[in-house]
């Protein structure tokens, strides 16, 4: 069958290849320690439910204004204020239905066909498909793991052509969960401003910051870097809610407003009932994001240490998120071949990291209880000793 081009050159996902296979192998009885989830294995908290439920008993159950309502736009002005230090008006932010809709939204406002997005490798898989939706040309920057997987302005500088449009960043990172420091944002933008690109700036994992580190938003930097660049973020892991679907970009009106336009076109506002939850959610005491802080803290502590004890693995120590992205090349094998033995030989589910741009790595997610970690880890030992 005829398909329209620009569909027919997306690539399917090989997260959800793997992932659908532990799926299968778990519904057939086998037993099989998961790594691989991409979401916070918390409940979404009450007080979000009851707003929801609260939402839904009160007949809220209508269309909404495409860019979101206005007591949720307003509550995400006072986040970005009050998280960020960003100043931006309720006409400056679009509600949409998860994050990745507010990033792909943003490539397709930005980004004409044959435009370079640049994207730094490891990346998070949705980005250079979102560029192939756009007809644009994704191109890739290697990072190298010595620097933490964090692009520098160096590098930025030599990917840049006349084509170059947007740059995507994502801190912390999935899938290395590194973190860009302020001084390394304000080198980067730097080289952003001199060359008239734009940045899509993904904080999705913001809250999700551990060792006292604090996140810093390339925005925050000065109203020159601000105007060039959107804030992208969501209530997907803050908050526990990925199947909500909330997410939404910050940035200068021209842009918000013609991405409101074609969200107008395609999909309008996000869902009524998950916009009053979103409220609820961005008032949540801070102390119920500190407790699943420190649990996920825990867990990194134990999985790093692991791992760094096995023989042909290295892993560098995440500063957020909930993943590990260990370097297995020690292993004698592609990350693709290694996940897929640890499926059948060890019943481990890890996602390769060939997927996210680099084929020496795996990514572990660890959204998962202290106990499957710890088992899944012995089987990966196990498996690496009869090797
Ligand atoms: C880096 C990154 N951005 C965006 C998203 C999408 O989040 P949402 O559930 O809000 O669409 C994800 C989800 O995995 C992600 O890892």
């Amino acid at each position: 069958m005829k398909l329209a081009s620009r569909v027919a050159s997306l690539q399917p996902s090989i997260t959800l290849s793997i992932t659908s296979k532990a799926k299968a192998l778990k519904q057939q009885g086998v037993d099989i320690v998961s790594f691989g989830a991409g979401e916070p294995d918390f409940d979404t908290p009450d007080v979000i439910k009851e707003a929801a439920k609260k939402a839904l008993d009160a007949g809220f159950t209508k269309y909404t204004p495409t860019a979101g309502i206005p007591e949720l736009k307003k509550g995400i002005v006072e986040k970005l204020k009050k998280d960020n230090g960003l100043d931006y008006k309720e006409t400056e932010i679009l509600v949409s239905s998860g994050a990745k809709h507010s990033c792909a939204n943003i490539v397709l406002t930005l980004c004409d066909r044959g435009d370079d997005l640049l994207i730094p490798a490891p990346y998070w898989v949705s980005y250079p498909e979102m560029a192939r939706l756009a007809e644009a040309n994704p191109v890739i920057i290697p990072t190298v793991e010595e620097n933490n997987f964090l692009l520098t302005a160096a590098e930025l500088e030599k990917s840049i052509t006349p084509k170059s449009r947007l740059l995507i960043l994502n801190s912390p990172s999935n899938p290395t969960g590194m973190m860009y420091d302020k001084k390394s944002l304000e080198e980067i933008a730097q080289v952003v401003l001199k060359h008239d690109l734009y940045v899509m700036s993904d904080e999705i994992y913001e809250k999700i910051v551990f060792d006292g580190k604090e996140h810093v938003s390339i925005a925050s930097l000065g109203n020159e870097i601000k105007e060039r660049t959107i804030v992208v973020n969501g209530f997907s892991k803050s908050y526990s809610m990925t199947g909500w679907r909330l997410g939404y970009a910050a940035g200068p009106e021209a842009i918000i407003k013609a991405a409101n336009r074609m969200q107008d076109h395609t999909t309008s506002g996000a869902n009524s009932i998950t916009q009053k939850a979103g409220v609820e959610a961005l008032a949540l005491n801070e102390q119920v994001m500190d407790d699943m802080r420190k649990t996920f803290q825990k867990r990194r502590d134990l999985i790093v240490k692991r791992l760094n004890e096995m023989p042909g693995v290295s892993c560098l120590n995440p500063e957020g998120a909930f993943y590990v992205f260990p370097n297995i090349s020690g292993l004698g094998m592609d990350s693709l071949t290694l996940a897929d033995k640890l499926l059948d030989e060890a019943q481990v589910a890890v996602v390769p990291g060939v997927a996210f741009g680099s084929d020496a790595n795996i990514r572990m997610s660890y959204a998962t209880s202290e106990e499957n970690i710890t088992e899944g880890l012995n089987r990966l030992e196990q498996f690496i000793n009869k090797k």
